[in-house]
């Protein structure tokens, strides 16, 4: 919820209460710097206890309702048949409108079944922008993952309130150049995560869904961000304005062929699955389910989870839940445009982003502009962000780097974990960096995994860079912050 400040201001205000607590820890500037270079530079290897804010990500590091917990002592364990399955498929019926659902384990295995079921070698595969995961199921399948967006998704600075639409006339020629038989699908994914988590507008949906009809070509939505897509249609689509978050998670779910998403987000848990009308499809993708997930009535979660996550399922489109982190990142946006420090705009879901090329200018792509700002900014504060530019894209086929279209640092917001002093200590923190820095430097790699090399690679500071930065900071703010 937004309390309207009498200055005209808005806060946002929790609509939860805190009933169990994690203490937290901040150790100083000189161990942080020792801890971020025993992780090579690279946030994903640092240790929880050397973390302050762990905004990492929002995946799986939300936090549950008491509901969601009471499903934990609930659950039916059975290996097969398990009646708390089948609570999970009426939820999914009730919530998304699907009659046949399957579990996995997170969100890529459901990628990994989808290509691996419906994709060729040679194939490509349409999608308004990609994600990492995403990509690296259909490069191994020697498909093509091709990213069709629109002239503005690019730009950090807009005011374009649906970024994440696909170019429907790019669409249209694509399928012509290619053909349709040589497109297994076209994905949507809702809020596009590696450009700012910027939504696509159900005018868009439907244009695309259109599209395929026309070209008999199954559509495909990865909904693991899909109710504060649905948030976003709400607050800023033309004739939504009325309609509930639930019902607009009703109408987007039935335009797509297939439907899946990671549990992690929106439903609080550690899971996924795939949904659909089409028993035809279902029956295509089911026999893989026991070889690479499980039986059909757990598919690689354990019950526990699937409880909570019909729970989560039947909250998520609550807008006091929907909302709950896109109300956060649009006030910390507010204020670091109004300090002048470049984040990504509109505000988007599932985290704040910082545009690292106009925050560290002198710093060139080929140097990994994003990862050494991460870098910089857990130095400086202890937060944990996630880089989202050149380091998350793998080498081309001849060993060279694929610069990334954006190079961003995503500061993610967990559901109901972090408040508003949290933000206003990052946003303090920033403010700092921002002014010293010219002291952030490049990275090169020292060590490189062949795929996804942002989750295990690592990496050195040029000119020992962050030894200068931890110094600097300890000049203004003591050795004790
Ligand atoms: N699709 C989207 C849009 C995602 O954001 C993610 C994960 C996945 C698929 C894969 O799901 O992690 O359950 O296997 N995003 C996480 C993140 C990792 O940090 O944004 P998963």
């Amino acid at each position: 919820m937004e309390l309207k400040r009498s200055d005209g201001s808005v806060i946002p205000v929790e609509m939860y209460k805190t009933r169990m607590v994690q203490k937290l820890n901040l150790i100083p500037a000189k161990e942080r710097l020792k801890a971020m270079k025993e992780a090579g530079y690279n946030t994903f290897l640092l240790r929880t206890r050397d973390v302050f804010l762990d905004m990492l990500t929002d995946s799986g590091v939300n936090a549950m309702s008491d509901n969601q917990f009471a499903e934990f002592m609930r659950t039916d364990d059975a290996y097969s048949g398990s009646e708390t399955f089948y609570d999970f498929a009426k939820a999914i019926d009730d919530v998304l409108g699907y009659k046949y659902v399957m579990n996995v384990h997170q969100g890529r295995a459901a990628e990994h079944l989808l290509v691996k079921v419906f994709a060729k070698p040679g194939d490509t595969i349409p999608t308004n922008y990609h994600f990492t995961t995403t990509k690296a199921h259909i490069e191994i399948r020697e498909a093509v993952c091709l990213e069709i967006y629109t002239s503005e998704a690019l730009k950090t600075k807009s005011t374009v309130q649906f970024k994440g639409n696909m170019d429907i006339k790019k669409l249209k020629e694509t399928i012509k150049k290619e053909g349709a038989a040589k497109i297994p699908f076209v994905r949507m994914e809702a809020t596009t995560n590696l450009i700012g988590g910027q939504p696509f507008s159900m005018a868009n949906f439907k244009a695309v869904r259109e599209v395929c009809t026309k070209h008999n070509i199954p559509l495909v939505l990865d909904g693991s961000l899909l109710t504060e897509n649905a948030y976003f249609i709400w607050k800023r689509e033309k004739g939504y304005e009325d309609k509930t978050v639930a019902e607009i998670v009703r109408e987007m779910c039935a335009l797509p062929d297939i439907y899946y998403m990671s549990a992690r987000k929106n439903t609080c848990v550690r899971g996924g699955c795939i949904a659909t009308n089409n028993l035809k499809l279902f029956e295509e993708i089911q026999p893989w389910l026991p070889v690479y997930e499980g039986f059909f009535t757990y598919g690689g979660m354990s019950m526990r989870e699937i409880g909570a996550m019909t729970a989560g399922l039947r909250e998520m489109t609550d807008p006091d839940m929907a909302g709950c982190s896109i109300e956060q990142i649009k006030y910390f946006v507010a204020k670091l445009v109004k300090a002048g420090i470049p984040a990504v705009t509109p505000a988007g879901g599932l985290g704040c982003h910082l545009d690292a090329t106009k925050f560290c200018p002198h710093i060139p792509q080929s140097q990994y502009i994003a990862g050494a700002l991460t870098a910089a900014l857990y130095i400086v504060s202890g937060v944990r962000a996630m880089e989202r530019g050149t380091i998350s894209m793998d080498r081309d086929k001849n060993g060279n780097d694929v610069f990334a279209d954006v190079e961003l640092t995503r500061i993610a917001l967990p559901r109901r974990v972090y408040s508003i002093s949290h933000i206003e200590y990052i946003i303090e923190r920033l403010k700092w960096l921002h002014k010293n820095r010219e002291l952030i430097g490049g990275l090169k790699f020292a060590s490189e995994p062949p795929v996804l090399r942002f989750f295990l690679g690592k990496l050195t500071a040029r000119n020992n860079w962050g030894a200068k930065l931890c110094e600097a900071f300890e000049k203004d703010h003591g050795t004790k912050a």
